[in-house]
C-alpha cells in the first residue's frame, strides 16, 4: 500500500517530495486506496487563491459516516469506537462499539429527519462532552445537515450570535453539564440565547444532570424518547465532495466570529491521513485527545480522523483537576492510553502540582504525546517529555488552525527527531513559506517571518459562512497567491519550524483564540467606560492572560474601582464567556494613540509584559505623556 503509513525519516522525505512534486497524483492515490466512495472524482484539484476558490475531488460522491462507521462493521463491529469516561471517576466508563455507534447515529439521524432537518440545513450543537455530542455531529453528517458545534462553555450571547449567523433551524443541547463538582445550566443558557434567535424551530434536549428545566411547548423536546422509538437504520445521504460538512466559528482580530466552512471529501482524506501518521496509530491502540469537540481539535482528532481509521477514541467529560490534578494520568492508566494529545496550558497547570501525582500511576502504555493550540514553552516541553513520557514517548508539537482543518507542521513520532518548542517539519503535502513584511519570500534556512502556505491541501476551509469577501481579505490578501496564517515563525538551520505566535490582534488564552475587538466591545457596553484596549501578557499557566486598559467617562461621581472591575468581568463573561475574563484591569486617563487615532497596542503590550526598555519611539504619538503615566500605575 502506498505511502499511507510513514515509518522512517528517509521515507518521510521521499513521500514529502512526491507530495510536492505531484500533489494531485499523491492525494489521488491516498483517496483511492483508503476510503470508500459512491462515485470517484472527475478532477482531483482545481484552485485559484486569487478568487479564492479551492475544490478537491470534484465530482466525487460519498458520505463521511460510511467511511467513519459503516465500513468498519465487518471487521471491527465489536471494537470500541468511542470510549466515554465520565466526569465522576466512580461512574462507569462506557464502551461504544462500532456496531452500537452505527445504530445510535442512525437513530439520531432519523430523529433529525423526523424533526424537519434536511440536507443543507444548519444544526447548532451545544452539548457537553458526552457521547451524544459526537453522535449528534455524526448524525448531521449522515443526512447531510451542516453541523455548527458551539463549545458548551460559551455564553448565551456568543451562542445566539453563532446561531443567527448561520440561520440554524435546530439546537441540540442537554439539560446541563458536569464540570468537576459543579453543574452548569446549559438549557437556561440556550433559553436566553433563543430569545434573540427567530430561526430556531426545534430544540432537542439530552438528559445529563437530571435538573429541573423549563421545556417550551412546541419547541423543546426530550431527546431520549425520540431516540428510543427511532429506527436503527438510516440510509446515508449521498454528498458531493465539496458539499459543506460543518461550520465552526473562530475568533478574528476584528468583527464577529468567522464561521469557517469545511467541506466533505478533502476534510475526510486529510484528517484521516494526518491522524494515522502524526499519532502513528496502530490497530489496537487507545487514543485520547483531551480537547472539547467544540473546537477544531475535537472535530478532526476526536471524531472524524480517529473514526475514519477505525480507531478507539476516548471522550472525556471532566476536568484535569477533578477529583485532583492526577485525573489525566489516572485515565491513562485505567484505559491504557497509547496516544495522548493535549494543550500546553493543561501541561503547565499539571506541572505546577509536581511529579507525585504523575508517578502514582502506571503510564507505561504511552507511546506518543501530542501538544496543540499554542506555542509550548521549553519548561513545559521538558516536563511533558521527561516526567510524563519518561523520555521515551516522543512529543509531537503540532501546529495547525481551525482554518486548516488538520495538522500542518508536526514531527512524526519515531520518525522526526524532536526539538523542544519546535513544531519541526511540514506534514506531507504542506508547502510553508516565510515572508517578510514587504511580501518577499524568505528563502533558505535561519530566517524568521510571517507564515504562509503556498499550495492548497485537502482540508483547507473553503470560505467564511455568508462572507466570502472576508475570507479573501483575511487569508489571501496580505500576500499574493498565498494563504496567510496570521502566525509568525522561524526556520532554523536544519529547516525546522518554530511558531513564534500571532502577529495580529488575536490572543491565545489557555489555548483558546480570543479576538481583542469583541472583548473591548463588551467592556465598552459598561455605562462608566469610555474606551478600552486589551492586550496579552505572559502567564505561567494560561500562556497568555488578558490585561485591560480602561478609561472611564467623566461622570463626576467617584466609582469604586474594585466593583467596577467585577462588573466589567461580569459583562465579558455574559457576552463571551468566562474564558475571556481579564486577569488585570488598569484604569487610566487615556490610551496611547497615533495621530490618526489608532490605539498603539504594541506599546500597551510591552508595558503589560514588563518589557519597558523596548518601547520604541513614542514621541510621534498624539499623547506621548500618557505612556509615562500608564507605566507609573501599571499593575
Ligand atoms: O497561533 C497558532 C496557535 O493557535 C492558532 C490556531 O488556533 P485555533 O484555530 O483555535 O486552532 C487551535 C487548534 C488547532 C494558530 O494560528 N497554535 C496552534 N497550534 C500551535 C500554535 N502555536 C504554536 N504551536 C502550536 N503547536
Amino acid at each position: 500500500m502506498s505511502n499511507y503509513h510513514i515509518k522512517h525519516l528517509e521515507e518521510y522525505y521521499q513521500v514529502y517530495r512526491k507530495s510536492i512534486r505531484e500533489p494531485e497524483n499523491f492525494w489521488e492515490e491516498i483517496a483511492e486506496e483508503h476510503f470508500i466512495w459512491r462515485k470517484k472524482w472527475d478532477k482531483v484539484l482545481e484552485w485559484d487563491f486569487s478568487k479564492p476558490e479551492i475544490k478537491w475531488f470534484q465530482g466525487a460522491k460519498l458520505n463521511i459516516t460510511e467511511n467513519c462507521i459503516d465500513r468498519h462493521l465487518a471487521t471491527r463491529g465489536d471494537k470500541t469506537a468511542i470510549l466515554f469516561e465520565p466526569n465522576n471517576p466512580n461512574e462507569k466508563a462506557e464502551h461504544i462499539s462500532y456496531k452500537k455507534l452505527y445504530e445510535r447515529v442512525n437513530q439520531f439521524a432519523n430523529v433529525l429527519k423526523e424533526n424537519g432537518i434536511q440536507k443543507g440545513d444548519r444544526v447548532c450543537i451545544y452539548v457537553p462532552m458526552i457521547p451524544e455530542l459526537a453522535i449528534a455531529t455524526l448524525a448531521c453528517a449522515r443526512i447531510g445537515a451542516i453541523h455548527s458545534v458551539v463549545f458548551a462553555g460559551f455564553s448565551s450571547t456568543a451562542l445566539s450570535t453563532r446561531i443567527n449567523d448561520s440561520d440554524c433551524k435546530m439546537v441540540i443541547t442537554a439539560d446541563g453539564s458536569f464540570r468537576g463538582n459543579k453543574t452548569i445550566d446549559l438549557k437556561g443558557i440556550v433559553d436566553d440565547a433563543l430569545e434573540s434567535c427567530s430561526c430556531v424551530e426545534t430544540v432537542l434536549v439530552a438528559k445529563r444532570i437530571n435538573s429541573d428545566i423549563n421545556m417550551k411547548e412546541g419547541r423543546d423536546k426530550w431527546l431520549q424518547p425520540l431516540l428510543d422509538s427511532a429506527s436503527k437504520q438510516c440510509k446515508a445521504t449521498v454528498m458531493d465532495a465539496e458539499d459543506p460538512l460543518f461550520i465552526l466559528y473562530t475568533s478574528g482580530s476584528t468583527g464577529k466570529p468567522k464561521g469557517m466552512v469545511h467541506t466533505t471529501a478533502g476534510y475526510m482524506v486529510y484528517t484521516a491521513y494526518t491522524f494515522k501518521n502524526a499519532f502513528q496509530y496502530k490497530e489496537n491502540d487507545v487514543y485520547w485527545c483531551t480537547a472539547d469537540i467544540g473546537w477544531i481539535t475535537g472535530h478532526s482528532y476526536i471524531v472524524y480522523g480517529p473514526l475514519a481509521n477505525g480507531a478507539t477514541t476516548v471522550l472525556f467529560e471532566g476536568a484535569p483537576s477533578y477529583p485532583d490534578f492526577g485525573r489525566f494520568w489516572n485515565i491513562v492508566e485505567k484505559h491504557k492510553v497509547n496516544q495522548f494529545y493535549t494543550a500546553p496550558t493543561a501541561i503547565r497547570a499539571l506541572a505546577k502540582h509536581g511529579t507525585e501525582l504523575v508517578d502514582k500511576y502506571d503510564l507505561s502504555s504511552l507511546k506518543v504525546l501530542g501538544s496543540v493550540g499554542e506555542p509550548i514553552n521549553e519548561e513545559a516541553w521538558h516536563w511533558y517529555n521527561d516526567i510524563v513520557g519518561k523520555g521515551k514517548s516522543p512529543i509531537i508539537d503540532s501546529w495547525w488552525q481551525t482554518e486548516t482543518g488538520g495538522i500542518m507542521i508536526t514531527p512524526i513520532p519515531y520518525v522526526t527527531p524532536t526539538k523542544p518548542t519546535y513544531a519541526t517539519l511540514p506534514f506531507i503535502g504542506i508547502q510553508p513559506a516565510l515572508m517578510d513584511e514587504t511580501g518577499n519570500e524568505l528563502k533558505g534556512n535561519q530566517v524568521e517571518g510571517r507564515l504562509c502556505i503556498k499550495y492548497p491541501w485537502p482540508s483547507i476551509a473553503r470560505t467564511i459562512w455568508g462572507n466570502h469577501q472576508r475570507y479573501k481579505e483575511t487569508y489571501f490578501s496580505a500576500f499574493e497567491n498565498k494563504y496567510f496564517t496570521g502566525d509568525g515563525a522561524l526556520r532554523d538551520e536544519v529547516g525546522y519550524y518554530r511558531i513564534t505566535g500571532r502577529v495580529d490582534d488575536v490572543i491565545i488564552v489557555s489555548g483558546h483564540n480570543l479576538g481583542t475587538a469583541p472583548i473591548e466591545d463588551a467592556i465598552n457596553e459598561h455605562p462608566a467606560v469610555a474606551e478600552s484596549a486589551i492586550v496579552g501578557f505572559p502567564h505561567d499557566v494560561k500562556g497568555s492572560a488578558l490585561y485591560g486598559y480602561i478609561t472611564l467617562k467623566e461622570t463626576g461621581e467617584s466609582r469604586n474601582h474594585d466593583n467596577l472591575k467585577k462588573e466589567v468581568n461580569q459583562l465579558i463573561s455574559d457576552r463571551i464567556g468566562p474564558i475571556a475574563k481579564l486577569d488585570k484591569i488598569q484604569f487610566t486617563e487615556g490610551l496611547p494613540k497615533t495621530r490618526s487615532g489608532k490605539i498603539m497596542r504594541r506599546i500597551l503590550r510591552k508595558i503589560a509584559s514588563n518589557d519597558l526598555n523596548n518601547l520604541g519611539d513614542v514621541s510621534t504619538l498624539l499623547n506621548p505623556e500618557i505612556v509615562e503615566n500608564i507605566i507609573k500605575n501599571k499593575l
